[in-house]
């Protein structure tokens, strides 16, 4: 199968020097990445600025903002059997970049956002057979949330992560969450490595692919 995988956050730059961003490591993504390489699969991974080695096997495509991930990633899809955001993408940027590093002035400057696209929500509208799985990082009201973003962006899996819960989230190597398939049906998975919980989504993809497409 052809996989693209994002993976990392995005930056968002206000001015040359200075940009929104979120301390995604990016392991999520280059842990699947990595585990799709060693189940013998195609792999894009297309990521945001991350310290981390490349994946060998996998081409990578780095991307430094939304706009950037989204590009990159339209311009796979039509190519690909399965998509895995794993990216934590800015859900805003600056509606202007500053030319020239902003300077100290008053005390006060206010910074007019505007939303970024939902990358995985345009592919949903038009997903065809193309498997689409997504995560939910919450803190909150988890289920409720999860299920929307499943119905929403019309996905095959989504993977929910307490990213409050000690052992779970961001930086850790550990993970800890509640998956949900196509039809809202839940597993809970016991807490396990990124990398054991990367090669289980790649091994349910490639069991879903084969038996429901
Ligand atoms: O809606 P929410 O941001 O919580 O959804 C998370 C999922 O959507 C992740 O899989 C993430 O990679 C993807 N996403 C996206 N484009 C965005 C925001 C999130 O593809 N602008």
């Amino acid at each position: 199968m052809k996989f693209i995988i994002t993976a990392g956050p995005t930056r968002e730059f206000i001015d040359p020097f200075r940009f929104i961003s979120n301390p995604s490591s990016g392991k999520m993504g280059y842990a699947l990445a990595r585990a799709a390489v060693g189940r013998g699969q195609e792999v894009i991974l297309i990521s945001g600025p991350v310290e981390l080695p490349p994946i060998p096997g996998a081409v990578l495509v780095p991307v430094i903002s939304a706009l950037d991930m989204r590009e990159a990633v339209n311009s796979h899809f039509p190519y690909a059997d399965a998509v895995i955001m794993s990216a934590a993408v800015a859900d805003y940027r600056p509606e202007d970049k500053f030319l020239h590093k902003l300077k100290k002035g008053g005390a006060e400057i206010s910074l007019q956002l505007v939303r970024n696209p939902d990358i995985l929500e345009e592919l949903g509208q038009k997903k065809g057979d193309t498997i689409l799985v997504g995560f939910s990082a919450e803190t909150e009201n988890i289920i409720d949330n999860t299920l929307k973003k499943l119905k929403s962006k019309n996905l095959d899996l989504i993977i929910a992560n307490d990213i409050s819960a000690p052992g779970s989230g961001f930086a850790g190597d550990t993970n800890q969450v509640i998956v949900f398939d196509r039809r809202g049906m839940a597993d809970q998975w016991p807490m396990m490595s990124k990398d054991n919980l990367a090669d289980r989504i790649i091994k349910w993809t490639m069991d879903y692919s084969e038996f429901h497409v």
